[in-house]
């Protein structure tokens, strides 16, 4: 075995509409980063088809793997494991990258390391944040992760070891958004195109509620917020009154913004749950402008250390999931050989 501290993974990304390949070393440095989307084929049908994502992935792992290591420099004899996404995401998409990755490790008698996607999504962080222009990220912390399939709270008490404090009941956050926009017309996935049109409307044009669960202060629910939009459109053309899309998306933007800062709020005045003082987010929609403005200024506010990701490693990329690996295969050395490994739809980030 090589010394742990010159380390470099392949890691894979399938687990949605990403095709994703990058070469990470140390958990913390960025040798490559390779992303092929197929935004495009799935926009056609307004959503993610799966049975598509999966041939998509096949079409495209392989030139997406050589030029990771093409970039990075790297022939596959110097490259010191394998890491792929094994869960939670598309089944089959996620199968593609998992045989895939097998199908290398075996070849190469690399190791095999399976990552959970949500630990990837927070890891992105390790790299921007890494003690060179950044300070250094380091466990513990709080992190918000919001993605197209999952919006959560959760405690980062070590770089394997999670705890949930709430997470959505119904809608994640990016799905919300991406469903609110095809309503106003917009084409899949409208998250970033919704963003840039809340920039120019009124947040108080149209009333979106903020559902609360019962026992449950850190939980999320975006669907009532998707309904009214619903609603709200119904209503207006039955009137036939005008729709001013940007004031939908300005004021559908701020009931987010606000749904998530208001559980923010409490959880900082919650030392129990919150005794790192530092909040980092992740995921897709992270990217957004407008939370992320309304998150740093209730972090100033309250003292709290805020962490951001760059945008171009928030939504899905393979550089999180190499870095991720890292901290696993450093934890549990040895015990990543097994090529029976599976994919799983669903899974807790705690398991
Ligand atoms: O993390 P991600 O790439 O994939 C999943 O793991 O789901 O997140 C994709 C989601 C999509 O729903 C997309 O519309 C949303 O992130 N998104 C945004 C923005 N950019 C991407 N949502 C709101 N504002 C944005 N600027
Ligand atoms: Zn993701």
């Amino acid at each position: 075995r090589k010394d742990l501290f010159l380390m470099d993974i392949l890691a894979i990304e399938s687990s949605c509409d990403e095709t994703a390949a990058a070469v990470v070393r140390d958990g913390r440095h960025v040798l490559s980063n390779v992303v092929a989307s197929q935004i495009e084929v799935h926009a056609l049908y307004g959503g993610v088809v799966p049975e598509i994502a999966s041939r998509a992935h096949t079409e495209a792992i392989c030139s997406v793997v050589r030029e990771a290591l093409e970039k990075a420099e790297k022939t596959p004899c110097q490259i010191d494991a394998v890491a792929v996404t094994n869960r939670p995401g598309l089944i089959g998409a996620l199968l593609v990258g998992v045989g895939f990755a097998k199908g290398f490790a075996y070849a190469n008698s690399l190791p095999l390391v399976p990552v959970h996607h949500i630990r990837g999504h927070i890891a992105a962080n390790y790299t921007c944040f890494n003690g060179k222009s950044a300070p250094l990220l380091e466990p513990p912390f709080t992190a918000l992760v919001m993605s197209g399939g999952h919006t959560s709270l959760i405690n980062v008490n070590d770089y394997t070891d999670f705890s949930c404090i709430g997470a959505t009941r119904d809608d994640a956050a990016g799905e919300a958004f991406d469903k609110v926009a095809r309503l106003l017309g917009l084409a899949y996935p409208g998250g970033a195109k919704m963003d840039s049109l809340a920039s120019r409307g009124r947040k108080d044009a149209v009333f979106f509620p903020d559902a609360h669960v019962k026992d449950a202060p850190y939980d999320f629910s975006f669907s009532g917020m998707k309904t009214a939009a619903i609603n709200y459109l119904h209503t207006q053309s039955q009137k036939d009154l005008p729709v001013c899309r940007e004031d939908v998306a300005a004021s559908f933007t701020d009931a987010v913004c606000r749904a998530v800062c208001l559980r923010l709020e409490k959880l900082f005045c919650d030392k129990g749950l919150f005794h790192s003082g530092k909040l980092v987010l992740a995921g897709g929609v992270s990217a957004n402008s407008h939370l992320r403005s309304s998150i740093s200024e209730l972090c100033r506010k309250h003292g709290v250390e805020l962490f951001c990701p760059p945008l171009g490693l928030c939504g899905d990329n393979a550089v999180m999931i190499g870095a991720q690996a890292y901290f696993e295969y450093t934890k549990n050395t040895g015990n990543f050989f097994d090529y029976a490994l599976n994919a799983y739809a669903t899974s807790n980030i705690e398991d």
